[in-house]
């Protein structure tokens, strides 16, 4: 693996992603839209591990944009050996629950833009027949919670969505990993109540890039959320309806 371009590269677990890579001599490209945070975490990860790190502003609302974006991000590369999709956004539940408005937001950014970014990757991968896609989707897309159904919703999609980029490409030779991620203390989470197993982004990270050693497929991270949202799947909807989750 030489070139692997992230997408929401300011995020603080991308950021932890980007070192691992980094560490072990990959290029990146990092997509996100802080173009001066961009330059300095480039700058950081050359003078650190001496690889090639190019950046460049993607806006996961602007959809028209996106195209430009990834020809400019694919010619810079050369070569594309894997994406990482960890653009996210969480918002306020009870905003969008009253306000579709807010609701689109939170389904743009967490799944129509993950569409929109990786579909002509997924293209490019399939052609050259080797690569990766990673997805950051959370545990959150596994059952519908009355606080946060809006973001679960965005992010179930996006797990089904990589289910099929999976079921698509894993022929062709292209590893499709989706992380399902428990809470992490990040920006995202920082003052949000009722958090436990909180893990740390390297920690993430660490297991996130492990994941590239084994066989295409969805990894809870850390893995006992397996667990854990298979007693939550498995409670009937009549309970479900009456928890305050
Ligand atoms: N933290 C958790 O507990 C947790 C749990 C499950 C899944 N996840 C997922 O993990 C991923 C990384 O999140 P994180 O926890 O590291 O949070 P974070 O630090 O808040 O990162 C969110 C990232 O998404 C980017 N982003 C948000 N809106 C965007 C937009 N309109 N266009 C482009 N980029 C946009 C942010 O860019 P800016 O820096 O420009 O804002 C940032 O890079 C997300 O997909 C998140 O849903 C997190």
């Amino acid at each position: 693996m030489k070139q692997v371009l992230i997408l929401g590269a300011t995020s603080s677990i991308a950021r932890a992603i980007a070192s691992e890579f980094a560490r072990e001599g990959v290029n990146l490209f990092l997509g996100g839209r802080d173009l001066a945070e961009l330059e300095h975490m480039a700058a950081d990860l050359d003078i650190r591990h001496g690889i090639q790190a190019h950046y460049g502003s993607v806006d996961a609302e602007d959809f028209a944009a996106h195209k430009d974006f990834l020809e400019n991000a694919t010619r810079t590369l050369g070569e594309i050996d894997g994406v990482v999709f960890a653009i996210g956004y969480l918002g306020e539940q009870p905003r969008e629950s009253a306000d579709p408005a807010a609701a689109l937001k939170i389904m743009n950014i967490n799944l129509s833009a993950a569409i929109s970014l990786l579909a002509p990757i997924a293209n490019i991968l399939e052609e050259q027949g080797h690569g990766f896609i990673m997805g950051l989707s959370s545990v959150a897309g596994d059952r519908a919670r009355p606080s946060n159904y809006v973001y679960g919703t965005a992010k179930g999609g996006l797990t089904l969505y990589l289910d099929g980029l999976r079921n698509r490409l894993d022929r062709q030779g292209v590893k499709v990993i989706t992380l399902k991620l428990g809470f992490v203390d990040t920006e995202m989470t920082y003052g949000k109540r009722g958090l436990f197993l909180v893990a740390s982004p390297e920690q993430v990270a660490k297991s996130a890039c492990q994941t590239l050693q084994k066989p295409s497929g969805v990894y809870y991270i850390p893995r006992f959320w397996r667990m854990i949202m298979l007693v939550i799947r498995l409670i009937p909807d009549s309970v479900f309806k009456r928890l305050n989750l």
